[in-house]
C-alpha cells in the first residue's frame, strides 16, 4: 500500500459550507476520540449552501455542510453521536445498513420519538460489521433537504490492497430553498403531473412518517452532485499511472437510480452494501437509492476521464466527476459512451466472497409475499395494497429464517430496504452459502425477487421503498418480533 491513500480522504468529501443562519456554537461540531469510543457532535440546522454552480439556497444540514461530516471508524469501536436539533421541526438519524440495536435505529414512531427543536439525543452503537454505509434523517423529506452523510467502518485489521481511496456520495438536488420539498409543492400547486388527489391526506401521526402532510409528486432535480459539488465545479479525482484506486460509491439520493460508467476503464466490484463479494468486473454499475458499492479500478490508461451517469431523461447524466492522471494537461475530460455490448453485472452475477457459515438449516420458517404497486392514477404507493401507517406488520420470531418474496406490479423500480438486518438474495443458480448479503435491493417493474434473512435482532424494524417519495406515499411497513 502506498502512502497517499489517507490524504485524499480529506479532500474527497467536499463541502459547500454555509454562512450565517441560525448560529450553532461552532465548538459543537468537533469530534473526539476516547478509548474505543468515537464521539461526534452533530447539529442539525438550516444553512445556506452552494453546489459550486447555480444559486445559493437553504438546505438542511449537519454542522452546516452538505453532505454531512464523514464518520469513519474502525470495526468494533463505539460510535457516539450527540445530535442537537436546531431545525424548526423534529428530526432523527438512521444509520442506514448498520444492524444497530433497535432503540438506536432512528425511525420516528417506530423506534423513538422524533428529537424536537432544541432537544438533544445521543446515538450510541458498536461499529460493525466493516463496510460502507450512510446515515440520514428518517423524518419526512429531510433526506431530500440535505440531511445525510457517509459512514465508513474500516476493518479491524486493515486490509485492502489499493493505493488511493475515495468516498463518493451521489446526490440529487433541487437548488431552491426547501429542496425537493419546495419543488414538489410548487408542482403540486401548479397542478402538474396528475392534478387532483396529489395531496396526501393528513394522517393522525405526529412527528414522524405517519403525519404525511406532503404532496406526492417527485421533484424535478436540477443539480446532480458528487460530495456536494456539481460538474464541472468539482475537484477531479487524481490518480497516478499504476495506482489501484478504490471508490466507495454511496447513493443517498431521494429518487434517482444511476447507471455509472468510467470512461477508459473497467470497474471491479468488491463489495455490495458493504459486504464482500468475489470481485467481478463490469463496465456499467447500477446503484439505487440506499445502495452502496465498493469498486476498484487499475489506473492503466493515462488521460482525463469522466466517471458519469447515463442519461435516463431526468438530467442525471449531469452527474459526473473527472478522474485525472497526474501530469496530464487539463484538456477536456472524456465522457463514457453507453453503447450496446458493455458489461452490466447484475445481482445474479454476484457471489459472496466467503461461504456463509450462518446460513442456518436451509429451511425457511415463513414467507411473506410483498406486492409493490401504486403510482399511475393513485396518489399512493402500496405494499399488498396497504398504505403506511395503515399497513401490515410482518411478524417474525427470533431465530427464524424469514423469506420475503417481492413482486413489482408497477411501472417503476423500487429499491426495497430492510432495517436492522442483512438479507440474502435468493439465487437459484448458486449454492445457498454463496448468496450475497445486502440490505437494499432494487425490484424492477414486473420483476419478482426473493430474499431471506435470519431474524436475529429483536425490535420493530422499518421496511420500505428507498424512493423517499414512495416511502412517504405509503410504501412501507414494519417487521416486528413476536413471541
Ligand atoms: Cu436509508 Cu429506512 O432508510
Ligand atoms: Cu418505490
Amino acid at each position: 500500500m502506498k502512502v497517499n491513500r489517507r490524504q485524499f480522504l480529506k479532500t474527497a468529501v467536499g463541502a459547500a459550507v454555509a454562512a450565517g443562519l441560525p448560529a450553532f456554537p461552532l465548538s459543537y461540531a468537533r469530534s473526539q476520540v476516547k478509548q474505543g469510543v468515537r464521539e461526534f457532535r452533530f447539529s442539525a440546522s438550516p444553512a445556506r449552501v452552494n453546489l459550486g454552480a447555480g444559486p445559493d439556497f437553504i438546505a438542511w444540514t449537519y454542522n452546516g455542510q452538505v453532505p454531512g461530516p464523514e464518520i469513519r471508524v474502525r470495526e468494533g469501536e463505539i460510535i457516539r453521536v450527540i445530535l442537537k436539533n436546531f431545525l424548526p421541526e423534529g428530526t432523527t438519524i438512521h444509520w442506514h445498513g448498520v444492524p444497530v440495536p433497535n432503540g438506536m435505529d432512528g425511525v420516528p414512531v417506530v423506534t423513538q420519538k422524533a428529537v424536537m427543536p432544541g432537544e438533544t439525543f445521543v446515538y450510541e452503537f458498536e461499529a460493525k460489521p466493516a463496510g460502507s454505509y450512510m446515515y440520514h434523517s428518517h423524518v419526512h423529506y429531510q433526506l431530500d433537504q440535505g440531511l445525510y452523510g457517509p459512514l465508513i467502518i474500516e476493518p479491524a485489521r486493515p486490509g485492502g490492497n489499493y493505493d488511493r481511496e475515495y468516498t463518493l456520495l451521489l446526490e440529487d438536488w433541487v437548488m431552491r430553498d426547501g429542496g425537493g420539498v419546495a419543488e414538489t409543492e410548487r408542482r403540486s400547486a401548479m397542478g402538474m403531473g396528475g392534478g387532483m388527489g396529489m395531496m396526501r391526506g393528513r394522517g393522525g401521526g405526529r412527528g414522524g412518517l405517519a403525519s404525511g402532510t406532503g404532496p406526492l409528486l417527485e421533484p424535478v432535480y436540477d443539480g446532480y452532485a458528487v460530495n456536494g459539488r456539481v460538474y464541472p465545479e468539482i475537484t477531479p479525482l487524481e490518480v497516478s499511472k499504476g495506482d489501484k484506486v478504490k471508490m466507495r460509491l454511496l447513493n443517498p439520493s431521494s429518487a434517482t437510480i444511476y447507471d455509472l460508467c468510467l470512461a477508459g476503464h473497467t470497474l471491479t466490484i468488491t463489495h455490495v452494501d458493504g459486504r464482500p463479494i468475489k470481485p467481478i468486473q463490469t463496465d456499467v454499475l447500477r446503484i439505487g437509492m440506499g445502495e452502496r458499492y465498493d469498486v476498484e479500478f487499475l489506473a492503466d490508461n493515462p488521460g482525463n476521464w469522466l466517471l458519469a451517469a447515463a442519461e435516463q431523461g431526468f438530467g442525471e447524466g449531469q452527474l459526473r466527476i473527472p478522474v485525472r492522471y497526474k501530469g496530464i494537461s487539463k484538456k477536456e475530460a472524456e465522457a463514457p459512451t453507453f453503447h450496446r455490448g458493455l458489461r452490466f453485472a447484475t445481482y445474479w452475477d454476484f457471489q459472496a466472497l466467503n461461504p456463509s457459515a450462518s446460513s442456518g438449516s436451509g429451511s425457511v420458517d415463513r414467507v411473506y409475499t410483498q406486492t409493490l404497486s401504486g403510482g399511475m392514477n393513485s396518489p399512493y404507493w402500496t405494499i399488498n395494497g396497504y398504505v403506511y401507517p395503515d399497513s401490515e406488520r410482518l411478524v417474525v420470531r427470533k431465530g427464524e429464517t424469514i423469506g420475503i418474496s417481492y413482486g413489482n406490479q408497477s411501472m417503476m423500480s423500487h429499491p426495497m430496504h430492510l432495517h436492522g438486518h442483512f438479507f440474502r438474495v435468493v439465487n437459484s443458480s448458486l449454492p445457498r452459502e454463496r448468496w450475497i448479503f445486502k440490505d437494499t435491493i432494487i425490484v424492477d417493474p414486473m420483476q419478482r425477487v426473493d430474499i431471506e434473512f435470519l431474524a436475529d435482532n429483536p425490535g420493530n424494524w422499518f421496511h420500505h421503498c428507498h424512493n423517499l417519495y414512495h416511502m412517504e406515499a405509503g410504501m412501507a411497513n414494519v417487521v416486528t418480533f413476536g413471541s
